[in-house]
């Protein structure tokens, strides 16, 4: 009995074949010195054509052979967590600690109120004492529909909740459960039907009258004079200038209220808008978090938090119970500041046409997790308050997770809302240490990052778990613009960190082990990728036309470490992308979106962080649409592009798809002319140019069809069609001409 208490209540495993992968990426090092002796023992003489190509590949190979050793940080020592649930029950089951749950919504239109009320559903169920729970949901929006929704979310939760727990049902968003057991026999057990078909009409029911509300843009004001929460828009003016409005909708102390259908007590539910003044800078969603920090420390004061982002519903029920494994460990729990699940997305067609998180998810997360722990990525994280608040690490202090049942000042409802409204007021951080040491920090787009590296800084730890189950799911983005242009935030975000004072390079030196540094710095250094990836996209093609080689000719003993690399390096991210479950057009689906990011989103991204860094601002919060219009979503579900409006983005795509393909096309009519020994000529010296030239056609194959051959509305804009064509010919031409 001693030693059951003293059994751990996490493993934690180290990775198989460890020493296979490290003698194998040796063996791509010794490579990639190889291609760099190469390179700069062979540089052409000045006034040779091809220099300056020469010294431009020279610079794109030194960067990618260094970023290609910070990708290898990530896999140089993963580990694998494995939690006891059931050990936690037995030895905590009455001593769990409250928790706090924030989901965050910011505009009505973009993240529709039934989506939001499903996460906030899925979040309210989970399998845990419910008098711990509370869901706190801001809205940025300070829109009355969805304050509306969360009212008939309530009403739905006293039946749902229950209901999940009666029959043990997953997943607990009711959206996502009923598409799970879509037609009649969908639930075999005979009692469970008639409570099936009940609920399932409760729900259409609170979804008609939601969506209802949507369509006609405001609530009626027959809803509105029953509730009187609805009078704090009052004094409402707009999204931007608004007192802070709060509610609590059930109040978890208060035994009728808080009751669901079978008597059970519910969780906590508080709806919050912060006051939004246009003269006051409301730091976008780190400004919603902490606000969302300190009211709900006032109500609840739950010891854990999460943060999931309202399109991310909960999928699994015992994610708590999973996190708390970790932190409530008696040996180590003390050292872990969060937990990180991975961000899982539902939305993924077959071959992942946009490509995902699946190889970071899957292999980089827990390779990062072997050397003090994942990044938080500000969604599907589990935190300990008082480290969010900012808390330094001591070696000395045992975890303290434990309920403790302090009693709270007994106000009445009423109250405990009015005097909770301050701490959500634009002033109340004036002179404070909140964005700065306290809570999330500001001024940077991707705030989660930089707060989760001073955590790691403050000498805590952080672990990845990421169960089989799924924890959470959200919503990928459906088009092409959407991914690039998330993902220009993202690396713009994090380049923005790398140029600042909390510098994963500088300010972490010292403080965190060299692979975490590293490990944040391959993502600190994304956008940096446009540059290397532009010339090795451009140059080799181009010098086709003059018939200048930039490689080893096919019978140099230099062709060696080229062909090694270039096998080897993708020989492995192919076996690893199938050992993370992906498909094989998926793979090459993800090449396409890495070249797509790598020469528009991060180029923009790079740009635009350099610009601020001296001093010119234009840096705006992009939210991304959360879902898409039916044919939109059509074309998703078959795997068809799609490329919408016209941006600069697109156009440098299209421009550099027709490049390559005008070069291919000028060289193999040279080729043709010139007959079989001027093709035996060039098979000898433009191979691997040749190559290079060719995949880049292959993989824009579906942007050509976008341009040219579609006639859908999701194709490539013509005006797109004629610029990129007419600057592709113009430059190659140029290019040709200038010999
Ligand atoms: C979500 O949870 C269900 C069980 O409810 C599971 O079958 C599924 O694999 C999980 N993940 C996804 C992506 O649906
Ligand atoms: C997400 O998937 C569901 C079903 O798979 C679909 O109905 C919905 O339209 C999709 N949403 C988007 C944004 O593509």
């Amino acid at each position: 009995m001693a030693k059951e208490e003293h059994l751990p209540l996490f493993e934690t495993k180290k990775a198989k074949g460890r020493v296979l992968f490290r003698i194998f990426a040796a063996s791509i090092f010794a490579g990639i010195c190889l291609i760099w002796v190469y390179r700069v023992s062979h540089i052409p003489k000045a006034g040779e054509d091809g220099r300056f190509a020469w010294i431009g590949l020279l610079g794109a190979e030194i960067w990618f052979g260094f970023y290609w050793l910070l990708t290898q940080a990530s896999r140089w020592n993963p580990v694998y967590r494995h939690t006891f649930k059931d050990r936690l029950s037995q030895r905590y089951e009455n001593e769990l600690p409250g928790v706090d749950i924030f989901v965050c919504t910011a505009d009505a239109s973009i993240e529709p109120p039934m989506m939001v009320m499903n996460t906030v559903l899925s979040v309210m169920a989970y399998e845990y004492p419910p008098e711990k729970l509370s869901v706190y949901l801001s809205d940025d929006g300070g829109s009355e529909i969805t304050y509306y929704a969360l009212m008939e979310a309530a009403e739905f939760a006293k039946h749902w909740i229950p209901y999940c727990k009666k029959y043990n049902v997953e997943p607990r968003s009711p959206a996502a459960y009923f598409v799970s057991k879509h037609g009649d026999d969908a639930v075999e057990d005979n009692h469970q039907a008639k409570d099936f078909v009940f609920i399932k009409k409760l729900y259409k029911y609170m979804e008609n009258k939601i969506e209802n509300a949507v369509k006609l843009g405001q609530v009626s004001d027959q809803v509105r004079s029953k509730h009187k929460g609805f009078s704090q828009w009052d004094s409402y003016s707009s999204r931007r200038d608004h007192d802070t409005i709060l509610q609590i909708v059930i109040d978890g102390r208060d035994p009728i209220n808080a009751t669901d259908n079978e008597g059970c007590k519910l969780p906590t539910l508080v709806y919050l808008a912060r006051e939004k003044r246009p003269q006051c800078h409301h730091n976008f969603k780190a400004g919603a978090m902490n606000a969302l920090i300190r009211v709900s420390s006032n109500i609840s004061n739950g010891k854990l938090l999460l943060n999931v982002d309202c399109d991310m519903y909960s999928n699994n029920s015992l994610a708590i119970r999973d996190t708390l494994c970790f932190l409530m460990d008696e040996e180590k729990g003390h050292e872990i500041a969060f937990v990180q699940f991975p961000q899982n997305f539902k939305n993924l067609t077959k071959n992942e046409l946009y490509a995902s998180l699946r190889v970071i998810n899957e292999v980089e997360a827990h390779g990062v997790d072997g050397y003090g722990g994942p990044l938080y990525v500000g969604t599907g994280c589990f935190h300990r308050r008082d480290t969010l608040c900012g808390r330094k690490f001591s070696k000395d202090s045992k975890s303290d997770m434990k309920w403790d049942n302090r009693k709270r000042e007994e106000l009445g409802i009423h109250e405990l809302e009015e005097n909770t409204k301050s701490l959500a007021s634009c002033t109340f951080e004036e002179n404070t240490q909140w964005g700065k040491e306290m809570g999330l920090k500001y001024g940077c787009p991707v705030e989660d990052i930089i707060t989760g590296l001073s955590i790691h800084c403050r000498g805590w730890k952080s672990v990845y778990c990421n169960p089989a189950r799924e924890a959470f799911l959200g919503l990928a983005p459906a088009t092409l613009p959407h991914i690039l242009v998330q993902h220009k935030r993202w690396s713009e975000g994090n380049f923005h960190i790398f140029l600042s004072k909390y510098s994963p390079a500088w300010y972490a030196y010292g403080k965190i082990r060299l692979g975490h540094q590293l490990g944040y710095l391959r993502y600190s250094l994304w956008a940096s990728n446009c540059l290397a990836t532009l010339v090795y996209s451009t140059l080799p093609s181009l010098y086709l036309l003059r018939g200048a080689s930039l490689f080893p000719q096919m019978s140099s003993p230099w062709l060696i470490p080229f062909a090694y690399v270039i096998i080897g390096k993708y020989t492995w991210s192919f076996v690893e992308f199938l050992w993370c479950d992906g498909t094989i057009l998926g793979w090459w689906n993800e090449q396409r979106i890495w070249l797509y990011q790598r020469t528009s989103s991060y180029l923009f991204a790079f740009i635009d962080t350099i610009l601020f860094s001296i001093g010119y601002t234009n840096s705006a919060f992009v939210i991304t649409a959360k879902v898409a219009e039916e044919d939109v979503s059509k074309r998703y579900e078959k795997e068809i592009m799609e490329f919408g409006a016209s941006s600069p983005m697109l156009t440098i795509l299209a421009t550099l798809a027709l490049l390559n393909l005008c070069c291919f096309a000028g060289f193999v009519l040279e080729e043709a002319i010139a007959g079989s020994k001027g093709i035996a000529k060039a098979y000898e010296t433009m191979s691997l140019q040749v190559l290079l030239c060719g995949v880049l056609i292959l993989i824009n194959l579906p942007l050509y069809q976008g341009l040219y051959l579609r006639k859908d509305k999701g194709k490539m804009p013509s005006s797109i069609a004629y610029k990129s064509m007419v600057i592709a010919v113009f430059s190659c031409v140029c290019f040709k001409l200038s010999c």
